[in-house]
C-alpha cells in the first residue's frame, strides 16, 4: 500500500516540477514576448528596422532574431533600389529583394518598398538617358514590374524619395529633367493605378528645414486637391543628439498632420559623432575625406563611453514622448538599421568611423536606449 502510495506522491511531485518548469518558459517567452519593442508601443504606431542584404540572405541570423523578436515592419536599405534591381534596361534581379518580402509576409510583418524612384543609386543607363520618352518608358515599365509583382506583399511604398533641395526647390535630377515637374504627381498617380491597396509615400531628410518643409506640404495639398493618392509623408531622421529639436521635430508633425497625412519616421538613428559640416561651414554635399583617420571626428573608437551612452539613451526618450504625445498622427517610425556595426553613419559622412546610432550594440546587445524606451508609459503598461 505504501509503495503505492509512495509512486502516487512522486508521480504528483514529477507533474507538478513539469508544469512548473513549463509555465516558467510560457511566462518567460510571453515576458520576453511583452519585453518586445512593438508590443510595447503597438497600439500607438508600427516600429520597424531596415535591413541589410546580410539579414534578408540569413547571413546575419542575429540581426533576423532582433527584427522579428522586436520589431513589425521591415524596409530593405538597399535590396528594392535601382541600381540593384534593374541594372540594365528590362534585366530584373529579384532574388534578394524576393527573399525580402517572405521575411516580411512569413512574420506578418508591415512591409515597405523603398523606393521606386530615387535620384541615387540609380541604374547607370538611367543616369545617361536625356530625353523624355525613354525616361517615361522605363519609369513605368520600372513601377508596373516591382509594384505587381509584389501586390499584397508590399504594404507601403516609398514612392519618390528626395525630390527637393533644401531650400524647397526641384531636386533637378534626371526625372526632373526629363519627365519635368509633374513627374512627382505623374509617378503617384501610375502607383496609385497599380496598386491601389498600397500605401503611398513620399519620403525625404531635414523635413524640420521650414523651407524644405513647406515644399512638401504645398506638393501634397496640390495633391489632395487634384484627387491624387497620396497617404503618407516620410521624414527621414538621419538626426544627431542635439538636432533637431523636440519643438522642430514636433513642428514637422504638426504641419504635415493639419494637411489630414500621416506621418511616418522612416530612417531613424541619432549619430553621436561630431559633424563635419559643422566645421567647415553648411554645405553638406562636400567630401569629407580630409577628416578620415582624424581622431577628433572618430573620438570613440572601440566603445561609447558611458555618458554618451547616456546621452542617446535620454535623446531616444524624449523622441519618443513626443511620438506618443502624437501618435493619433503618427504612422510608422523605423529605425535605420538593427546593430551599430552596420550602420550606414560608420561610413557617412566620414568612412572609417565608428558610430553608435540605434538601439543594439555591435555585439546585438540592447542598450541603455533601449531600455528607456520600454520604461516609457504606453497604454500596454
Ligand atoms: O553593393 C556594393 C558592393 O558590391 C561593394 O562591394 C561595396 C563596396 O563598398 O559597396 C556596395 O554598395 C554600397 C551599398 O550601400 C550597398 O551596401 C555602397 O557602397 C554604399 O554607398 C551604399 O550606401 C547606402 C546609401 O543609402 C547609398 O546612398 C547605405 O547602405 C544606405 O543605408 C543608405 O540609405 C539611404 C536611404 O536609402 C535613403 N535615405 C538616405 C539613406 C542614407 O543615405
Amino acid at each position: 500500500m505504501n509503495k503505492k502510495l509512495n509512486d502516487v506522491v512522486f508521480l504528483f511531485l514529477f507533474c507538478g516540477i513539469v508544469c512548473l518548469i513549463g509555465c516558467n518558459n510560457i511566462l518567460s517567452e510571453k515576458s520576453n514576448k511583452s519585453r518586445s519593442l512593438s508590443n510595447h508601443f503597438k497600439n500607438h504606431f508600427h516600429l520597424g528596422a531596415a535591413i541589410n542584404e546580410n539579414t534578408i540572405l540569413g547571413n546575419d541570423n542575429k540581426s533576423k532574431e532582433i527584427v522579428v523578436s522586436e520589431f513589425n515592419s521591415i524596409t530593405p536599405e538597399n535590396s528594392l533600389k535601382w541600381m540593384f534591381i534593374q541594372p540594365l534596361p528590362g534585366k530584373f534581379d529579384f532574388k534578394v529583394s524576393d527573399k525580402y518580402v517572405n521575411i516580411g509576409s512569413k512574420n506578418d510583418m508591415y512591409t515597405v518598398g523603398h523606393a521606386l524612384i530615387w535620384h541615387a543609386q540609380l541604374a547607370e543607363f538611367m543616369q545617361n538617358i536625356d530625353n523624355k520618352e525613354e525616361t517615361l518608358f522605363h519609369v513605368k515599365n520600372h513601377i508596373n514590374t516591382l509594384m505587381n509583382r509584389y501586390k499584397g506583399k508590399i504594404d507601403a511604398w516609398d514612392v519618390v524619395n528626395e525630390a527637393f533641395e533644401e531650400d524647397g526647390s526641384f531636386r533637378e535630377s534626371v526625372f526632373y529633367k526629363n519627365l519635368g515637374q509633374n513627374y512627382i504627381e505623374d509617378v503617384f498617380v501610375l502607383a496609385a493605378k497599380v496598386d491601389p491597396e498600397a500605401d503611398l509615400i513620399y519620403n525625404d531628410y531635414n523635413l524640420y528645414k521650414r523651407e524644405k518643409r513647406l515644399a512638401v506640404i504645398n506638393m501634397v495639398n496640390k495633391f489632395k486637391a487634384n484627387g491624387i493618392k497620396i497617404d503618407g509623408v516620410g521624414v527621414q531622421a538621419h538626426w544627431d543628439l542635439n538636432t533637431p529639436s523636440i519643438n522642430e521635430i514636433e513642428n514637422i508633425i504638426l504641419d504635415f498632420h493639419e494637411t489630414g497625412i500621416l506621418v511616418s519616421f522612416t530612417e531613424l538613428d541619432i549619430s553621436v559623432l561630431p559633424n563635419p559640416w559643422e566645421m567647415v561651414g553648411a554645405e553638406v554635399n562636400q567630401n569629407f575625406s580630409k577628416f578620415e583617420g582624424d581622431p577628433k571626428m572618430n573620438p570613440y573608437p572601440n566603445e561609447l563611453p558611458n555618458n554618451i551612452q547616456d546621452k542617446l539613451a535620454k535623446r531616444y526618450e524624449d523622441i519618443f514622448k513626443l511620438f506618443l504625445k502624437h501618435s493619433d498622427k503618427i504612422d510608422r517610425v523605423t529605425f535605420w538599421g538593427v546593430i551599430d556595426k552596420y550602420s550606414w553613419l560608420n561610413d557617412w559622412p566620414i568612412k572609417g568611423r565608428t558610430n553608435y546610432p540605434l538601439l543594439f550594440d555591435k555585439d546585438y546587445k540592447s542598450k541603455k536606449a533601449y531600455y528607456k524606451l520600454l520604461e516609457l508609459k504606453t497604454n500596454q503598461n
